[in-house]
Formats: C-alpha cells, sequence, structure tokens
C-alpha cells in the first residue's frame, strides 16, 4: 500500500434513526486499523471473489490485532451475490459461526458486495453494524454511500432497506490499480456528479479524460452524494437528482443488455437533449464531448426501440402524474421536472433511436 496512512477527506451523516454514518477517503488506508472501532472481538468479512487475497490479509491483522474471531467468506461475484437464497445462507453462516449483536461485518467490494451486506447487516438479528470498503469506483462514489441497500427479485433492487453503514473507508491505491472498464464504468456516476452539482469535476475529466485524479473527482463526487442524501435521505424529493440520466439510460441498459455506466452515459445524452428542449440547456455538446473524452459511449446500440418506450412507459406508470425526469437548466442546476412524449423523442433520437 506504500506511504503513511492518511485520510484525504471525512464526511459525518447523522442519520434519522440517531445512527452515524463515518466516511473517510485517503491512501493506505484499507487495513483493519481505518476499518474496526476500537473493542470489537467478533468480526464477519464479506467479501468479494477479486478481494478475497486482500480480505484474508484484513482478517489475520485483525486477529493478530486481538480480534477474538474473524471469520471470512467469500460470496459470489457481482449480482448473484444479491439474490434472497444467497441473503439465507450469509444468516446460516453468521449463526454458525456463532456472530451475536455485539459483532461487526465488514464487507469488502463493489456496489453488490456492500448492497447485500447492508442488506444482510441490517436484518440479522434486527440490526448489527456493518462497514464498507468499497473497491469499485461505481461503489465508492455511489453504491456504498447514501444506506440504501438492494436485492434483486425478479425486478433488480426490488428488495432492500435504507439503513447507513456505520463506517465507509474508501482508498484511492485500490481504485487506481482498477482495470480501465472498471475505472470508466465509475467515471460515468462521477462525471454525472459533476454535470448535475460540481463543475469541477467535469474539468476535471475534460483536461484527462479517464485518467482525471482520483483524489480529485472522488471526494468531490462523494461530497455532492452526501450533501443530496443529507437533504433527503428517503427520495422523496431532493434526492431524485441523482437519477439524471437514468430514466432512458436504464430503459436502454435492459433492452440493450449494456453495463450500466454505459447505460448512464448514453442516458444523459439523452436528458441532455430533452434539457436543451424544455429548458433551453446550452451544455449538451459539452457534455457529449467529455464523456466522449473518457470513452464512455453517447450512442445506443442497435436495440428494439418499441421495447425502449415500454420500459420507459413503466416507469411512468409509477409515477401517476405522468413521466418526470431529471432535466439541466445549466451544469449545477438539475430540475425534476414532468416532460412530454414528444420531448423524449427528441432524447431518443439523440441516442440513435427512433420511435417508429
Ligand atoms: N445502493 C445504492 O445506492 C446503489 C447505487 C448504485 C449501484 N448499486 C448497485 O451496485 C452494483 C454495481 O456496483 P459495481 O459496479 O461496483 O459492481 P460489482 O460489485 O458487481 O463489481 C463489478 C466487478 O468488479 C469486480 N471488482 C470489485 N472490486 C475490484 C477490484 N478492486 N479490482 C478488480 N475487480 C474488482 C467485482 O468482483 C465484479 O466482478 C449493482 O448491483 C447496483 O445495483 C447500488
Ligand atoms: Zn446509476
Amino acid at each position: 500500500m506504500g506511504g503513511a496512512p492518511h485520510p484525504l477527506q471525512q464526511w459525518l451523516i447523522e442519520g434519522t434513526d440517531g445512527r452515524r454514518c463515518d466516511i473517510t477517503v485517503g491512501r493506505g488506508i484499507a487495513g483493519h486499523e481505518a476499518l474496526v472501532p476500537a473493542n470489537r472481538s467478533r468480526i464477519a468479512v464479506l467479501a468479494q471473489p477479486p478481494l478475497a487475497g486482500l480480505a484474508q490479509g484484513i482478517a489475520a491483522a485483525m486477529r493478530q490485532a486481538g480480534a477474538v474471531d474473524a471469520e471470512l467468506r467469500v460470496l459470489p461475484d457481482g449480482d448473484e451475490a444479491k439474490e434472497l437464497a444467497i441473503v439465507g445462507e450469509t444468516y446460516r453462516w453468521l449463526n454458525e459461526i456463532g456472530f451475536t449483536r455485539d459483532g461487526l461485518i465488514v464487507a469488502i467490494g463493489g456496489g453488490a458486495l456492500t448492497d447485500l451486506a447492508g442488506f444482510v447487516a441490517a436484518t440479522y438479528l434486527r440490526g448489527v453494524e456493518v462497514v464498507y470498503l468499497p473497491t469499485t469506483l461505481l461503489g465508492a462514489v455511489d453504491a456504498a454511500i447514501g444506506g440504501k441497500t438492494g436485492i434483486n427479485v425478479d425486478g433488480k433492487n426490488l428488495a432492500g432497506v435504507f439503513r447507513h453503514p456505520s463506517r465507509i473507508v474508501i482508498d484511492l491505491n485500490l481504485l487506481d490499480a482498477l482495470p480501465e472498464k472498471l475505472l470508466r464504468e465509475g467515471a460515468a456516476e462521477t462525471v454525472k456528479a459533476g454535470f448535475i452539482a460540481d463543475e469541477q469535476i467535469v474539468a476535471a475529466y475534460e483536461g484527462d479524460g479517464i485518467d482525471a485524479a482520483l483524489d480529485d473527482v472522488v471526494p468531490a463526487a462523494i461530497d455532492v452524494k452526501v450533501t443530496t442524501v443529507r437533504e433527503d435521505f428517503r427520495e422523496s424529493g431532493r434526492r431524485a437528482i441523482l437519477n439524471y440520466g437514468h430514466t432512458i439510460g436504464h430503459a436502454v441498459e435492459i433492452a440493450a443488455g449494456i453495463p450500466h455506466g454505459e447505460a448512464v452515459a448514453i442516458g444523459m445524452v439523452a436528458a441532455g437533449r430533452v434539457s436543451a428542449e424544455v429548458l433551453g440547456f446550452r451544455g449538451s455538446s459539452r457534455q457529449r464531448a467529455v464523456l466522449e473524452r473518457i470513452g464512455l459511449p453517447t450512442t445506443a446500440p442497435a436495440v428494439n426501440a418499441d421495447r425502449v418506450m415500454d420500459l420507459i412507459e413503466r416507469d411512468k406508470k409509477r409515477d401517476r402524474s405522468g413521466l418526470r425526469m431529471v432535466l439541466l437548466r445549466d451544469f449545477g442546476e438539475p430540475v425534476v421536472q414532468h416532460v412530454s412524449p414528444g420531448s423524449v423523442d427528441l432524447g431518443l433520437r439523440e441516442i440513435g433511436i427512433v420511435p417508429s
């Protein structure tokens, strides 16, 4: 890990339930000292397969530091972990190792792993403490932050609870070593935070593309998410701005079977066009250029237009008053607003989808 551990930046979120969530971003801090609050003796580490080695090292260090028990379980990769069957298996494992209410769960992995671990921690014995070590860029700036957990039951994230972990430790040394594909996926959500609330993030990606300094963009994107979540934990209002690019993006993601980050990039291009039409947004071409600079797609792959429309309609039915989208009046000025079918049509054409 190299160098003396030092935090770069810290946040505290005070939950509505009286629980506190500490977030620390630093370098070389992915060790048991930062992860484990004082006097915890019973620890269950849950990890994704690529992180098994790191997790083993951390569990061993915990034992050396005096934890009576630090057991490790490696879960299936990606969304295969977010299944009810895995939730059940994890409960049973915790029971077998004698995990009690004073224990601590340590979650090491991307957004899928922290979603599963957060859900298990919120429900096992009616709630035990959990800390996250997010290991993907998307996990660090998005999935780990904000206290949403989700399990897939037919539909994605159909079940879940709102509950913050007690601590989130983000080690930029880990993120620096990510394969480019994962960095690009995460960059879509990072630059999204820039478009809705912090133009400096946009500028950083304009300058260096995928090589934008994580020391700059990660704390800035976390700050956007923390500020938004503090205002509206349960997503009854302001938090919706985080869904910029997601209405059309999510439909394209499902219809075309492409990764979430790529779909969000495409969705933002469409939302940018709708924003230009409805609110006179003038940043569309700048937005498209920075996404291209990062190496993200800005047009949809060949896809069934009717299916995309159906999926968008489904989104609309969930809100009785019609389709609402997050639009931009300008960078940093998001507006959640109803849009007409004609405007959505323009957005779809912008990404190469021609409705019949
Ligand atoms: N709770 C929320 O608010 C929220 C928000 C956004 C996304 N999510 C969820 O997050 C998940 C997506 O997150 P993700 O993109 O991190 O996916 P992920 O957790 O599936 O990780 C992607 C891949 O990267 C691998 N990986 C993780 N860390 C690595 C590392 N350091 N080096 C190399 N490989 C590594 C994983 O094993 C996996 O194969 C989805 O399930 C999504 O629903 C949740
Ligand atoms: Zn997203």
